[in-house]
């Protein structure tokens, strides 16, 4: 069941106290992809948290953050037949690209994406590992919304409660759009 596979994440996925400064708790995704079948489990299980697309037109496309963001985003996009955007950290794009400056858990950061890839009536799923302070699902939205289109709603594999993230979202999206494993 998910309550299974979230007690696996909770009891697998290693955590660095202090990591990369001081005050900072690093979740370790790499805990995940070590042990393939918890890989597959939590694939599936992400899968269920998409909004079901059978009862209505929910989302057109899935965007996923560089790097972690990519790891699990890939599957979701295969397993919905939805297309994926690359969203990139500075400097990895060609073309036309839109740009979102935000704050991180450890310093400002910036993230790009190819402007030809969202458009106005497109309904966007984030996608990403992990919601911390929410900076950097808070660009994802931010850049969509720049591009006239519509956030679907976020993804996650986990959500650290214990930190404002699912506030910063939900100036963005209905809380029941939000979801973790
Ligand atoms: C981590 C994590 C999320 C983000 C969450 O990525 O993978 O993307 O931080 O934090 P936030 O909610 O405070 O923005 P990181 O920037 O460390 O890089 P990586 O995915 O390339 O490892
Ligand atoms: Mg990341």
């Amino acid at each position: 069941t998910i309550e299974d596979c979230q007690k696996l994440l909770t009891a697998e996925i290693k955590t660095f106290p202090d990591w990369p400064e001081k005050g900072v708790n690093f979740k370790d995704v790499q805990s995940i992809l070590y042990k393939p079948e918890l890989a597959l489990i939590t694939s599936h299980y992400l899968q269920e948290l998409l909004p079901k697309q059978d009862v209505d037109f929910l989302f057109n496309k899935i965007l996923c953050f560089d790097a972690r963001g990519f790891l699990f985003g890939f599957d979701l996009a295969k397993a919905s037949k939805t297309p994926m955007i690359l969203a990139r950290k500075p400097g990895k794009l060609p073309g036309e690209i839109i740009t979102q400056t935000f704050e991180k858990e450890y310093g400002l950061d910036e993230i790009q994406v190819q402007k030809s890839l969202i458009n106005p009536g497109d309904k966007v799923l984030i996608h990403d590992d992990l919601l911390a302070t929410g900076g950097t699902a808070g660009a994802a939205a931010e850049i969509i919304l720049k591009c006239g289109a519509e956030i679907a709603g976020f993804n996650f594999i986990m959500d650290l409660s214990f930190l404002p993230g699912r506030k910063v979202l939900q100036q963005y999206v209905d809380d029941s759009k939000i979801k973790a494993l």
